[in-house]
């Protein structure tokens, strides 16, 4: 099946050579076609050009995209998109005057997620977790990392990871899997930390790597969670199963686990609310992405990472979404890129860049995802006709998107 989209207003994010992630200035330029044509055969970009060099093909499928913009789809690095019930009830609790980390502290939070998705079936939590992966599909996401940790017990953690499996299996989108049985200390655990993390590495670890369970391990490091030394335990003994790293850190406090993530060379360091400048010097020259949740910011109330400072720092940076049921009931990447710039001072340039190639990075998919580039999986937004691409931070309310491409066909 070969396709031919035809008038293109304007072709973002395109990669002659492929490349893996922008950092500092060069965030600040998004290379585009205006009056473009874009090929796909076979699920893959396979050509593109100024309409004026238009090559004689025979397609199957021609799309007139007058007045419409294209560009490759979200990536979204960053997920909790598998879980039971919701917290709606911690929510109204917030407008009402407590804060996340009493809530948790009294028993909700993570506990609460991790109570609900224990008493639910398999079955039951995959059936809630496609509709909200069935969304983000539609608000334009073509490849998503999603974590477990709502388990925290041994069979919690191996149902939630099965669950991603089976969404993997079943969709065309791109799944990435993450263990994060490391998210919060289970009750019966209160009293015996160490007892947990031996659990989590002599006990789930092993199992999850033995079936394949997961790419990524994760691991909650904040004050009244994870310390440094215990993630980096838990880091270590990933990596020995074959998992990359992949870490939540300074989200409420800058305790090092920037520089503990990029002693173990994590993927990404994702949060990054609270940053000092030993945190953004400790990043500086490395390969782990930094990554930015915006809607978590919003939700929660908390500071937005500091992406000025970052960027001018010369580093790069990744935008998600952190969907979950707790701090961002959220998975709307359009939503995240308008915060980014309205709330982080972000160009739209700069937060194009970052949800697309610096997140494939984040998920290690830079080769195959994250622009246009020959050879690249057709995972493509196209608009509405719109005035120009400024218009999808501007308008942050408006669903912009008229259809949306995954392995180079229409999502209906
Ligand atoms: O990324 N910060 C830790 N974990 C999630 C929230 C978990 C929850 O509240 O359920 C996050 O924000
Ligand atoms: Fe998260």
């Amino acid at each position: 099946m070969i396709t031919l989209i035809t008038n293109i207003k304007e072709l973002l994010q395109v990669r002659e050579t492929s490349i893996t992630k922008v950092s500092g200035a060069e965030m600040a330029v998004l290379p585009t076609i205006k009056n473009a044509f874009l090929i796909l055969e076979y699920g893959l970009i396979t050509d593109f050009g100024e309409m004026s060099a238009l090559p004689k093909i025979k397609a199957d499928k021609i799309i007139d995209a007058t007045g419409r913009i294209v560009l490759p789809s979200w990536c979204d690095s960053h997920t909790h998109i598998v879980y039971a019930g919701n917290r709606e009830q911690e929510f109204v609790d917030r407008i009402n005057g407590f804060s996340y980390e009493e809530i948790a502290n009294r028993g909700g939070g993570i506990l609460n997620s991790a109570k609900k998705l224990n008493e639910t079936t398999e079955e039951e939590i995959y059936n809630q977790s496609k509709i909200r992966l069935e969304e983000v599909m539609h608000l334009g996401t073509g490849a998503v990392e999603i974590k477990s940790g709502y388990g925290l017990t041994i069979e919690g953690e191996l149902k939630m990871l099965r669950v991603i499996k089976k969404l993997a299996e079943t969709y065309p989108i791109t799944i990435k899997s993450t263990f994060l049985g490391a998210h919060a200390f289970p009750l019966h655990y209160k009293e015996n930390k160490a007892g947990y993390i031996e659990e989590i590495i002599t006990q789930m670890l092993p199992q999850i790597a033995q079936n394949k369970l997961a790419d990524y391990v994760d691991i909650f490091c904040e004050t009244g969670y994870f310390s440094v030394e215990e993630t980096e335990k838990i880091m270590e003994a990933g990596i020995q199963h074959g998992l990359v790293p992949k870490i939540h850190v300074n989200q409420f406090n800058s305790i090092g686990g920037i520089q503990a993530g990029v002693k173990f060379k994590a993927l990404s360091v994702d949060h990054l609310e609270i940053m000092n400048p030993e945190d953004i010097e400790a990043l500086k020259d490395t390969e782990t992405m930094p990554v930015a949740l915006p809607s978590c910011s919003y939700f929660l109330s908390i500071p937005y990472t500091p992406a000025r400072e970052m960027i001018k720092a010369g580093l790069p940076l990744a935008l998600a979404t952190d969907f979950n049921p707790g701090s961002t009931p959220s998975g709307n990447m359009n939503f995240v890129v308008a915060t980014a710039c309205i709330k982080m001072k972000m160009t739209p340039e700069e937060a194009i860049n970052a949800a697309t190639i610096n997140g494939a990075y984040a998920m290690g998919l830079s080769e195959s995802h994250g622009s246009i580039t020959k050879g690249k999986k057709a995972n493509l937004i196209l608009t509405k006709p719109i005035s120009s691409y400024y218009q999808i931070p501007y308008a942050f309310g408006s669903n912009l998107i008229e259809s949306v491409f995954i392995d180079g066909k229409i999502l209906v």
